[in-house]
């Protein structure tokens, strides 16, 4: 057992001190921010799109529900959320990183979506909201890059309203070895190639394909999810398995 001055943990593939890991995070973040939006079109074919729009069209919100969407980053699904539940309703677009919640703000003042918005800086694991608030959280390729993740789930978890909703969108472990092969001469050759020729930054997309690895893959982020307490847990894989969308209920 190590004590909690040593403990450790992994960012992509290096062990490093727990309590080291969130300024990891964050400086990869802080360094894709203003390219985060043009990568991910790059560097999935524009693929994130179908499975973001899949991830809205499960989540059941409707008109004047109250929605969180943690690690939302440049707010791609809070854009179609806000739209969903109108003036009556609200979401709020939560991130730990300042760079990436400025790149969101302007992007949702640019579509013309403000007041049904609240912009919160936030860390998954200490979620700063009162019991029982929101009909619908989702977090979408955040929960990699969290320290605690059971930490982070349990917080969901006592922040959603009973009757209410997880979705956790995020990469998993692709269904065949012929694709996870593919899968890895594009992460770990082409991915790095493409962060340094359009980013100027391969190590933060070196950390991308590493984190992917490193994160548990379907049926143990499900029990995870059923651990904290989650109920119906199930997910379905999309792209072969190359992501997969977790869903959880608070009854
Ligand atoms: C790959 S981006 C995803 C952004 C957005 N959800 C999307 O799908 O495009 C991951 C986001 O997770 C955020 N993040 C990382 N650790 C976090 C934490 N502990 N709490 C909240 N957000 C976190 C990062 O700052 C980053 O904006």
């Amino acid at each position: 057992m190590q004590d909690d001055q040593n403990k450790t943990t992994h960012f992509g593939f290096q062990e490093i001190p727990t309590d080291k890991k969130v300024d990891a995070v964050a400086q990869v973040f802080h360094s894709v921010a203003a390219k985060y939006d043009i990568m991910n079109d790059l560097m999935s074919g524009g693929i994130h799109r179908l499975w973001k729009r899949h991830t809205i069209s499960q989540s059941g919100v409707r008109a004047g529900q109250t929605v969180l969407d943690i690690a939302g980053g440049t707010g791609d699904l809070t854009l179609k959320f806000a739209r969903l539940v109108g003036n009556e309703g609200q979401v709020i677009l939560a991130d730990i990183n300042d760079s990436m919640l400025k790149v969101g703000r302007d992007k949702l003042a640019n579509q013309g979506v403000v007041g049904n918005v609240k912009c919160v800086q936030a860390n998954a694991e200490e979620l700063p909201f009162p019991d029982n608030t929101f009909d619908c959280i989702t977090i979408a390729f955040g929960l990699r890059n969290v320290t605690d993740k059971s930490k982070a789930l349990a917080s969901m978890h006592r922040v959603l309203k009973p009757g209410g909703r997880l979705l956790v969108l995020e990469f998993s472990k692709p269904e065949s070895e012929h694709l996870s092969k593919l899968y890895d001469h594009y992460s770990f050759r082409l991915l790095p190639a493409m962060g340094k020729l359009i980013a100027n930054d391969s190590e933060s997309y070196r950390y991308l394909a590493e984190s992917i690895r490193m994160h548990p893959d379907q049926d143990t982020l499900k029990d995870m999810m059923d651990e904290v307490g989650f109920e119906r847990t199930s997910y379905q894989n999309m792209t072969g398995g190359i992501v997969a969308l977790h869903k959880g209920f608070k009854f």
